[in-house]
């Protein structure tokens, strides 16, 4: 199979994804996990909203990646010193928890596209709701992605942080 310019549409998850149905191996077995016994659930409870990357041409049931992204607060201490002023004490934040693709479609673009939906979908929340940027934790060898699309580490951790203003002048400049 190819998958040499694969074209894909972004949704929210739809139905309950099944091993046995719906295989999907990103390398590192808790995206794994999350995908195949989590997600479904706590996407229909509410705790975080799913989206997933398929193939439009096939009406396919194929996970080529997903994201997961859930509201967060970063204690004011977490942010680089430059980034505190005028902040409040619990710095309101959409945090992407989990973000992967299949190894199948490494490379491709796929995971730049479901991070860009990601802050897209965070400049429209904010608004309606206060956000002051993104949080993620990476996996160490992601560490890179997040640092390419300009994440700034917060301290003694693998976790990121892309101010709101930041995220906006992105896309305006696109
Ligand atoms: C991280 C991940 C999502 C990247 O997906 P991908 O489809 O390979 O990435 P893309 O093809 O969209 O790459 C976009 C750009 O990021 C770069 N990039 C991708 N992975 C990178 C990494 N680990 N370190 C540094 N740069 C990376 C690519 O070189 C590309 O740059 P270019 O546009 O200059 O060529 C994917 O490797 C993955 O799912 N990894 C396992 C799970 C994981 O670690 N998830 C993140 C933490 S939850």
């Amino acid at each position: 199979m190819s998958f040499a310019n694969e074209k894909i549409i972004i949704k929210q998850l739809d139905f309950r994804p099944k091993s046995k149905n719906h295989p999907f191996d990103c390398g590192n077995s808790d995206l794994n996990e999350y995908l195949l016994r989590y997600a479904w659930s706590n996407h229909n409870k509410g705790y975080a909203k799913v989206y997933i990357a398929v193939n439009p041409t096939k009406a396919s049931r194929n996970i080529l990646g997903y994201y997961a992204i859930s509201a967060a607060a970063l204690n004011i201490d977490a942010l680089p010193e430059s980034l505190r002023k005028g902040q409040p004490k619990q710095v309101p934040c959409v945090k992407i928890g989990r973000l992967a693709n299949a190894i199948a479609v490494r490379g491709k673009g796929i995971g730049r596209k479901l991070l860009f939906h990601a802050l897209y979908q965070t400049v429209e929340i904010s608004k309606m709701v206060g956000v002051s940027g993104v949080t993620a934790d990476a996996k160490i060898e992601s560490i890179g992605f997040y640092e390419k699309y300009g994440f700034l580490r917060l301290e003694d951790s693998n976790s990121f942080f892309l101010p709101i203003e930041t995220i906006k002048q992105g896309f305006e400049k696109s």
